[in-house]
């Protein structure tokens, strides 16, 4: 939002115009305010990114507003800020981060710099997330937030089917996003784990597992989800059968899956859908 804001200040056009999907990067030429991001959450790292994503009501679609002079000058993050965040924020937010440390790390485009950030993310994460939620302290709160802007950082490498399923259920039913990927990201790993099993193999590393097969790490997501209080179905967050279709076409076209590892039809995401349903 405060990105959308200090880019309107010079830029006068429609904001959908300057949509980075549709090449509307290249209308943002004139300078932005200057700008200080303070998160006070730990799961986007919007604090330390470059866009801004706006639902079109109309379309239901998530649009990018992208440009490197959307980057804070200045980022101050205090875990102290995250302190009286409650559960329930803590733990659908640190999913967010979580999802977008695997996704970066296993997204297509190669970038070895992002890749490594991104598995120091999930160690943190694995870490600290449940002591967040439950007993939060300095330490886990600090290490949330710092895995938060480490997944943000690395998502400059892609992100993939985890928030393509994500995205709709937001724009459609106004679905926490963190909790949307929460839910959906042990199905979206499934469902990767069969094209790159030495990437499948480092991440569960990353989390300590002994057995580092891919169906392990599934098992361990939905582990994850239990003892933070996030459900294992969509069906517990307010999506119906009704919804798959919509969910589906909005999928398809998110900008999200386009660097998944594997490529995904909108028959595989309704799959996917009425598989976490
Ligand atoms: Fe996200």
């Amino acid at each position: 939002m405060a990105r959308a804001i200090v880019l309107r200040v010079n830029h006068r056009e429609d904001l959908f115009k300057y949509d980075d999907l549709i090449g509307g990067d290249v209308f943002i030429t004139n300078d932005v305010p200057h700008f200080i991001t303070v998160p006070t959450t730990a799961g986007t790292g919007s604090e330390v990114g470059r866009s801004a994503i706006i639902a079109d009501d109309e379309t239901h679609q998530k649009k990018i507003l992208f440009s490197p002079k959307l980057l804070a000058k200045i980022v101050f993050a205090d875990p102290e800020l995250t302190f009286d965040l409650p559960p329930f924020v803590t733990a659908a937010t640190g999913m967010d981060a979580l999802t977008h440390n695997m996704e970066a790390f296993i997204a297509k485009m190669p970038h070895p710099i992002c890749e490594g950030i991104a598995l120091e993310g999930m160690r943190l994460i694995h870490l600290s997330i449940t002591k967040a939620v439950k007993s939060p302290d300095l330490e886990s709160r600090s290490q949330m937030l710092l895995a938060s802007m480490m997944g943000a950082i690395a998502f400059q490498k892609g992100l993939g089917v985890v928030h393509s399923l994500a995205h709709p259920l937001s724009s459609l039913l106004d679905t926490h996003h963190g909790l949307a990927n929460a839910v959906n990201l042990p199905y979206g790993m499934r469902f990767n784990s069969g094209v790159v099993p030495d990437a499948f193999r480092r991440m569960a590393q990353a989390f300590d597992l002994r057995d580092t097969t891919g169906e392990a790490l599934v098992q361990y997501l939905f582990e994850l989800n239990d003892r933070i209080g996030i459900p294992h179905h969509l069906r517990d967050i307010g999506v119906e059968p009704k919804h798959i279709e919509q969910l589906a076409n909005l999928a398809i076209a998110d900008f999200a899956h386009p660097n998944n590892p594997r490529p995904v039809s909108r028959d595989q995401f309704k799959n996917l859908y009425e598989e976490a349903l």
